[in-house]
């Protein structure tokens, strides 16, 4: 029992509801990472360390979701991560189909929209189609909703550089004047148009980079790093991560 339920008289409560006690990011960002190692360390295929990251997606995301965070983010598949072997690659499409059949048939009831986020275009149809349904769905939830985007085929760089083209159309179409290109112009024209830049970035599984994620919306984030691999991340590592970046200064620039 910790100092607090000693303090109140109440008991250990559900991880949930003792966060509600504390403030929690707006907007948090997880690269999923480690999961090939986790399987490696059991003699296990890659693929089942993304199963068992799959699972610990859900968990962590109804973790935030409870706890009030309003935007989950995770990067789930690179634009360099159609490199890896066709096994992999084919388990992974399989957990986004499993993942938005879910999303589909229980969204609206949990009140989370799921989006994702990324090139779509190159994704096998059936998913395409999927995700149109599962957006249709989003679409239909009001603010109050929380939202857990998924970035599939996502790559920061490519994002910018479509930003990047679709002002220049603009501007050749003479819709828009060079100097009315401004940060939120361009911010208007990435996968995130439409929530805010994530507060707090955590990397599990001892790598230190960025990867290419969410470059242009992770100017002031705060990042948090962990040596614990997906697969076993849990809702106390979410706490460790949130107190850490609780006791964090953000300054923006200024003093
Ligand atoms: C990086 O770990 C992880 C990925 C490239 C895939 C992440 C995807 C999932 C956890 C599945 C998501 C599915 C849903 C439904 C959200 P790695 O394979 O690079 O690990 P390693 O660095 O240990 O090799």
């Amino acid at each position: 029992m910790g100092i607090f339920d000693r303090l109140t008289g109440r008991g250990p409560r559900a991880s949930g509801e003792e966060r509600k006690d504390r403030p929690v990011p707006r907007h948090i960002a997880v690269i999923m990472d480690g999961n090939g190692r986790w399987a490696k360390k059991r003699g296990l295929p890659r693929k089942a360390g993304h199963k068992v990251g799959a699972e610990t997606f859900r968990t962590i995301a109804t973790y935030c979701k409870d706890i009030g965070v309003k935007y989950f983010t995770v990067y789930a598949f690179s634009t360099e991560n159609w490199k890896r072997p066709q096994d992999e690659v084919d388990a992974l499409m399989n957990l986004f189909r499993t993942y938005l059949k879910e999303a589909a048939e229980t969204m609206v009831a949990r009140g989370v929209a799921v989006r994702v986020l990324g090139d779509l275009s190159v994704l096998p149809a059936d998913i395409q189609r999927q995700i149109d349904e599962v957006h249709a769905l989003a679409d239909t939830l009001g603010e109050d909703a929380a939202t857990a985007s998924l970035c599939i085929n996502y790559g920061g760089r490519d994002e910018i550089k479509n930003a990047v083209r679709a002002l220049a159309h603009d501007v050749q179409a003479g819709r828009l004047r060079p100097e009315d290109i401004t940060e939120d112009t361009i911010s208007a024209h990435l996968y995130t148009a439409h929530m805010p830049d994530p507060d707090l970035i955590i990397r599990p599984s001892g790598e230190v980079r960025t990867s290419n994620f969410l470059l242009w919306q992770s100017a002031y984030s705060e990042y948090y790093f962990t040596d614990v691999l997906w697969p076993d991340f849990s809702t106390k590592d979410m706490d460790a991560a949130i107190d850490d970046f609780n006791r964090r200064s953000r300054r923006f620039g200024g003093v």
